[in-house]
C-alpha cells in the first residue's frame, strides 16, 4: 500500500525538466547544447574515479535514483561509519542480503561518525518516503525527534547493533544486535580462568580497559558487563578505564600513555579488535610482551579474523566474539513485517568466547 503512495523525488524531477523542456528553458542530454552537459558530467566522474579530491577514496553511498521495479522493498540503511574491521564486515553482510535479487531496493548512508550525518540520513529516508528504516545509532540519547518523525509518516525503524534511549519505545518496531553486557561478562570470566590457570587468582591484579566510543550501547554494556565480574574480585585494581573510540590509532594512543603512567599494568580489556591491534603496537614498543605466557594478559571483543590469528599464536588471550553478520537477520525481521506477522522487540545474535583451545575451529570455517 505504501508502495503505491511513495512519491520519489527524482520522478518529480524528470516531470519538471519535461515542463522546462517544453518552455524551451532546458534541453536533455543527447540533443544539440546537451553535449555541454555530457562534456561537465564526463570531467566529474573523471575526477571522482581519479580521486582527485585527494580525500580518502570515497566507499559506493547510495543507490538513490527511480526504484526500477515497484515490487522492491526500499530499505534505508544508515551506519555509523567505516571505524573499525568490524564494521566495514557488518556493512558487507547488509549489503550482501538488502539486494534487488532478494527483492530489495538498498539506499546505504555512511554517517561517518557523526549522529548529524544520521539524523540526516533518516530525515532523507523519511522524505523519500523508503519502506523501512535500518539504522545503527552512534550513541544512545538524541533520537526522540527524528524517529517521531519516521513514526508519524509510518515507516517502521529497525535499530541494528546498538539501541536508542528514547521516551517512547514505540518509536522503533524492533532491535537486532548482539548482548553487549554479556559480552562484557565473558570478559570478565575469561580472566577469572586465565588467572586461576596461572595460580595468580589471590594476586594483585593491574587492569587498564580501553573503551570504545562514549555513550555507546557496545561501550556501555562491555563496560557494566566486565565491571559486575570485576567487582566480585578485591584483588582486580582497575587503574583506568580511557575512550578509545574504537579505532586502532586511539588504542595505540592511549596505550602508549598508560604504559608511561603505570609501572605494573598485568590486564589490558580493549573494547574492540581495532584498538587491541594499536595496543599490542604500543605493548611491542614499550618492550613488553602480551599473552597468558608474556608481561599483559589481554581480553579483546569482536573475534575478526587477523585478531582471531593472534589469538592462536597466543598474544591476545581471550577474544568474545560480536557478531557482525547481522543481514540475514534484519532481513527475517522485515520479511516476518511484509508478511503482518509480529516481531519480538529485542533480537539478539548469538556469539562465543575464542580462546587458544576452541579459534582453529573458526579460522578454519573462516577459510572456506
Ligand atoms: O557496536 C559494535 C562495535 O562497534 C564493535 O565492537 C566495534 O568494532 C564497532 O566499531
Amino acid at each position: 500500500m505504501r508502495k503505491a503512495e511513495r512519491s520519489w523525488p527524482l520522478c518529480g524531477r524528470i516531470k519538471q525538466q519535461k515542463r522546462l523542456e517544453m518552455a524551451g528553458l532546458w534541453k536533455p542530454l543527447g540533443m544539440p547544447g546537451g553535449k555541454i552537459w555530457i562534456l561537465l558530467g564526463f570531467i566529474l566522474m573523471v575526477l571522482v574515479f581519479t580521486g582527485c579530491g585527494k580525500g580518502p577514496v570515497k566507499e559506493p553511498e547510495t543507490r538513490i535514483g527511480t526504484v526500477p521495479d515497484k515490487n522492491l522493498i526500499v530499505v534505508g540503511v544508515s551506519q555509523i561509519g567505516s571505524e573499525s574491521v568490524w564494521r566495514t564486515a557488518n556493512t558487507a553482510s547488509i549489503q550482501s542480503v538488502f539486494t534487488q535479487e532478494n527483492g530489495y531496493f538498498l539506499i546505504f548512508k555512511n554517517a561517518r561518525q557523526k549522529q548529524e550525518n544520521q539524523i540526516k540520513a533518516l530525515r532523507s529516508f523519511i522524505s523519500q518516503r523508503v519502506d523501512y528504516i535500518v539504522f545503527s545509532p552512534i550513541t544512545e540519547r538524541g533520537w526522540d525527534t527524528v524517529l517521531q518523525e519516521a513514526k508519524e509518516a509510518g515507516i517502521p525503524v529497525i535499530l541494528i547493533d546498538r539501541k536508542v534511549k528514547v521516551r517512547d519505545s514505540s518509536l522503533y518496531t524492533a532491535w537486532i544486535g548482539p548482548d553487549f553486557f554479556n559480552e562484557g561478562r565473558m570478559a570478565g570470566e575469561a580472566l577469572e580462568e586465565c588467572l586461576k590457570k596461572q595460580g595468580r587468582q589471590d594476586e594483585n591484579i593491574h587492569i587498564v580497559v580501553l573503551k570504545g566510543t562514549e555513550g555507546s550501547t557496545s561501550a556501555i554494556g562491555r563496560t557494566t558487563g566486565f565491571s559486575e565480574i570485576a567487582q566480585t574480585h578485591e584483588n582486580w585494581n582497575i587503574l583506568e578505564q580511557v575512550d578509545a573510540e574504537f579505532t586502532t590509532a586511539k588504542g595505540q594512543e592511549e596505550m602508549e600513555r598508560l604504559l608511561r603512567k603505570y609501572e605494573t599494568i598485568d590486564v589490558l580489556i580493549s573494547q574492540n579488535d581495532d584498538m587491541t591491534f594499536g595496543a599490542l603496537e604500543a605493548i611491542h614498543e614499550a618492550g613488553k610482551t602480551a599473552g597468558e605466557d608474556g608481561d599483559i594478559i589481554v581480553i579483546s571483543f569482536d573475534a575478526v579474523k587477523n585478531a582471531l590469528k593472534l589469538v592462536e599464536e597466543g598474544s591476545i588471550t581471550a577474544d568474545v566474539e560480536c557478531n557482525a553478520n547481522q543481514g540475514e537477520y534484519i532481513e527475517e525481521v522485515i520479511r516476518k513485517l511484509e508478511n503482518h506477522k509480529v516481531v519480538p522487540k529485542l533480537n539478539f545474535v548469538p556469539e562465543e568466547v575464542f580462546t587458544k583451545e576452541n579459534v582453529r575451529e573458526r579460522l578454519e570455517e573462516d577459510e572456506q
